[in-house]
């Protein structure tokens, strides 16, 4: 959600806030402010809007002095208003923060009734104003951030910056994450290691509970029960670092492209050249379980309705799927014999986070696929698997969900042969298929001329359908979630069947129907569904492959044909159509590709 930064340096610490900033962009852009000390004196600068507006606004109105905080907004107390805006600020200490606190009212009141009141309706204000009471009741700053700290509930991660201190930051994480950079002579604060990717690759990651006293000389760590701890340094590759759109007009464009190079790199972490499935130490022991739960939001909740299919067709695993908003409150009884997997981009979702808190301790195995390795979801997981898409930027998530599917998709032809419900003959097959995945995404991503044109009309509705039938269901709930969230186009997906069932009510000639239908064994079922839309004058787009264009194509106002798949590993080929439909209608409409309104790509809270 929002993006936190902090700066000791050496130089001018604005631009190199704004800079940090510019890389956090993505987990917020209501608004953005930063704060510097100028001679000991706290200045701010704040702006609504994308941080273009801060960067203007610091042109005109610069902000000198060599330490500051800067942060990226994400509203969830307040408008994006400029007095919403972070930095907030007492007499002597400005504050940023990244979460929710839950307990803002109480302090709120308690704050009221010893005669200090607010300007906004933000929780973090009232973090800043109860630091500055401790200030005023004569404690120095690291005690009154210690002791103001200890009052909050619910997640934050801090970064304080106090009038008078040019040499001090204090850092506290719980429930959302926070780094601490590491330079020559100058020591930095950031939400995740890409905010800090041009200024260090030398990253320490606080843990839940950690308060950090941040100098210049380095940081001084103290866990929950304020015993002071060290924390490992870690070296951070520079391509995890890396935010360019590398010549594309977006990243979103740039992430969709890369996908063949990406799979094949989880491949190659996966897969043993001469054949076989390699998985993190103890590995996971499938023989041993009897269901397995998959638990997720958004996208990754799609990547788990493929894998729920995989799963039980050639493992005969029963699996559970659920979103973690609804899994998290459900409480479900947890049978003997389960493993329970929580899939996650940042690893750092609120929701999916509680929810595989919930399963610690009562399944047998928590396991997590994840992008951010670092991430809190990785670090409580049994075991991590990562998905290794590098940095996804895109609001709208493209190559995390074919990772994802990869990883999936790895682990269920482990767990097929450690149940011995394949023989070795199909294994090989399906692996086959499996490591031919790169390639036909590279053939695949061949049909954008055609995404392009199509969806110049595509941007023309106001309602579009998508229809999918077994694995490729999952793939229309993708394409509707992928194109309303970057087109604002109203997109809903129905399992073909059910279509008959009431959907078919919205059928005419001004809704597109999106039929996502690979020739596979359930295809004619799927073609009949198609024929009673086209029956009612509705306009299917049917993607599909040679095959079944040739079959089924009559009469289809349009079609996107893919290069030929095993069908059960369709799914994630297919994704690359619904993603560059909704890329390109996005493009037609002139929204906001990459930071698509009201939306963040990392939701910390619930
Ligand atoms: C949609 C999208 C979201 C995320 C969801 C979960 O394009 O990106 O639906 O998939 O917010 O996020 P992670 O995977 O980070 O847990």
């Amino acid at each position: 959600m929002c993006g936190i930064v902090g700066v000791l340096g050496r130089h001018e610490a604005a631009p190199l806030l704004v800079d940090a900033l510019k890389r956090l962009e993505y987990r917020g852009y209501d608004s953005a402010g930063v704060a510097t000390l100028n001679e000991g004196r706290l200045e701010r600068r704040r702006a609504v809007g994308k941080l273009v507006n801060l960067s203007d606004r610091l042109v005109h109105e610069p902000l000198r002095g060599h330490a500051g905080i800067g942060h990226t907004r994400w509203a969830t107390h307040g408008a994006p208003t400029e007095t919403n805006a972070h930095p907030h600020a007492g007499a002597r200490v400005a504050v940023v923060h990244n979460g929710i606190i839950e307990n803002y009212r109480a302090l709120r009141e308690e704050l009221a009734r010893a005669g200090i009141s607010h300007q906004t309706e933000t929780d973090t204000e009232t973090v800043a104003l109860l630091c500055q009471m401790h200030l005023d009741q004569q404690m120095s700053p690291r005690d009154a951030a210690a002791a103001t700290i200890a009052r909050l509930e619910g997640a934050y991660a801090l970064c304080f910056l106090f009038e008078g201190e040019p040499d001090l930051l204090i850092a506290a994480r719980k429930g959302s994450p926070l780094a601490i950079g590491h330079g020559e002579g100058e020591m930095f604060v950031g939400s995740d290691a890409i905010a800090l990717g041009n200024l260090t690759d030398r990253i320490t990651y606080l843990e839940e509970g950690d308060r950090a006293e941040v100098t210049r000389a380095g940081a001084v760590i103290f866990d929950a029960q304020g015993r002071e701890v060290t924390r490992s340094e870690k070296r951070i590759a520079a391509a995890s670092a890396q935010v360019d759109k590398a010549g594309h007009k977006h990243f979103m464009a740039k992430e969709i492209a890369e996908q063949p190079r990406v799979l094949a790199d989880a491949m190659a972490h996966y897969l043993r050249p001469e054949g076989g499935v390699v998985l993190p130490e103890p590995g996971i022991d499938f023989a041993s379980i009897d269901r397995l739960t998959l638990v997720a939001c958004g996208t990754a909740f799609y990547a788990c309705n493929v894998a729920k299919y995989w799963f039980e067709q050639i493992a005969r695993l029963p699996v559970e799927i659920d979103v973690a908003s609804e899994f998290r409150y459900r409480e479900p009884p947890v049978a003997p014999r389960s493993a329970a997997l929580f899939v996650s981009q940042s690893g750092e979702t609120a929701d999916t986070l509680a929810a595989l808190r919930y399963m610690q301790g009562k399944a047998e195995t928590v396991l997590s696929v994840v992008n951010v390795t670092e991430s809190s979801i990785a670090r409580e997981s049994d075991i991590a698997l990562p998905i290794l898409a590098g940095a996804e930027i895109g609001v709208a998530s493209t190559k995390a969900f074919t990772c994802q599917l990869l990883v999936l998709g790895t682990l269920a032809l482990e767990a097929a042969r450690q149940r011995g419900t394949l023989g070795a003959e199909e294994l090989a097959r399906l692996e086959a298929g499996l490591r031919a995945l790169p390639g036909l995404i590279h053939q695949g991503l061949t049909v954008e001329a055609e995404c392009q044109r199509i969806s110049r009309q595509l941007a023309e509705a106001r309602d579009i359908l998508f229809l999918g039938r077994g694995r490729m269901y999952p793939l229309a709930l993708e394409g509707a979630l992928k194109l309303k969230e970057i087109s604002y186009i109203h997109a809903e997906a129905y399992a073909s069947g059910e279509l008959k069932h009431g959907p078919i009510a919205l059928i005419d000639e001004h809704v597109p129907v999106v039929v996502i239908a690979p020739h596979d064994e359930l295809f004619d079922k799927t073609v009949s569904n198609m024929q009673e839309v086209m029956a009612r004058g509705g306009k299917v787009l049917l993607v599909t492959d040679a095959k079944g264009a040739e079959v089924a194509g009559e009469g289809v106002w349009e079609q996107i044909v893919l290069p030929e798949i095993d069908p059960f590993w369709a799914p994630v080929l297919y994704a690359v159509p619904a993603q560059m439909l909704a890329y390109h209608t996005a493009v037609s409409k002139g929204t906001d590709v990459d930071q698509p309104r009201n939306l963040a790509k990392s939701v910390t809270v619930e």
